[in-house]
């Protein structure tokens, strides 16, 4: 995820590559990142030196290490924190820092690797509308930017944070489907997952709601309505309003 977004950083020319600076745990990850980060610094460790006030550092690292990572950064005089760790709250890293800092919150998906992810972000106690906006430029590098707030991350990391698992399982089933109906496998994949990319620039680009689009394919009598019927009779509505509850939830058990 860090990686994803100094690429972005990087190939969006968001600064220079030599004000970035990458830190990692093990040196033998540098190697990887070195190739695809030409010019930007990589280090084991924060850096020591360059750090002033005007420095940004983001988190972005499993949630068992942030509150360590935190204490660095806060001895490193860090005083503006973009956090990419699920399930941590501002109040939790603000504690970490002996005096005021700027924590905003985001809760990106996977497509930020390919840079068309969708990030909500939300600040903590004392951020400014510079530090969001600072936040937000830099995960507009990787994707699009939704602000909420903070009480409304648990319902992001329920919906868009693993939309992709969601919309993959669905794909999948498809895939299946075909291959049960006596498509091959690669046809059958091509066919849904095709449709699938389609059917979403479709939605993004004529702004039309899904009921329009939905309506748009759907016949009376005909071959969509007879397979929506099944869709409906099986309560899929209402297994997505479940999972995406069930998802919220365990967020907030998570933050507690
Ligand atoms: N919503 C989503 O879909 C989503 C997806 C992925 C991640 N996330 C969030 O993004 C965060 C990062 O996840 P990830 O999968 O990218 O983690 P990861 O693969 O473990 O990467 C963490 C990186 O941080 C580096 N690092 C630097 N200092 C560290 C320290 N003191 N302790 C531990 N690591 C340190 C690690 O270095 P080394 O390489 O040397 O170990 C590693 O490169 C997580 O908190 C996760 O919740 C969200």
């Amino acid at each position: 995820m860090g990686s994803a977004l100094a690429e972005g950083l990087r190939n969006a020319s968001w600064c220079a590559p030599e004000e970035l600076c990458v830190s990692v745990r093990r040196a033998e990850s540098i190697p990887a990142l070195a190739e695809r980060l030409e010019g930007v610094a990589i280090s084991v460790g924060l850096p020591t030196e360059g750090v002033d006030a005007s420095t940004g550092a983001v988190i972005c690292v499993k949630p068992d290490y942030a509150e360590s990572v935190a204490t660095q950064l806060a001895a490193a005089k860090f005083t503006r924190v973009l956090s990419v760790v699920a399930g941590l709250s501002c109040a939790r890293l603000e504690a970490a820092f002996p005096g005021p800092v700027a924590v905003v919150r985001s809760m990106p998906n996977t497509p930020v690797l390919i840079g068309r992810g969708v990030t909500a972000i939300a600040g903590g106690s004392r951020v400014t509308s510079d530090d969001l906006a600072w936040a937000e430029s830099i995960l507009s590098a990787v994707g699009t930017v939704v602000r909420v707030t903070e009480r409304q991350i648990d319902a992001v990391t329920g919906l868009s944070g693993p939309m992709p698992a969601y919309l993959y399982l669905v794909i999948e089933a498809l895939i299946e489907a075909g291959v049960h109906q006596g498509l091959a496998h690669d046809v059958s994949r091509q066919l849904v997952v095709d449709s699938f990319v389609g059917s979403a620039l479709l939605l993004a680009e004529t702004g039309l709601s899904p009921e329009e689009l939905r309506a748009q394919v759907t016949s009376p009598g005909g071959t969509t309505a007879a397979g929506l019927r099944v869709l409906e009779s099986r309560a899929v509505r209402s297994a997505f309003l479940e999972t995406v509850a069930a998802a919220a939830e365990r967020s907030r058990q998570m933050g507690r």
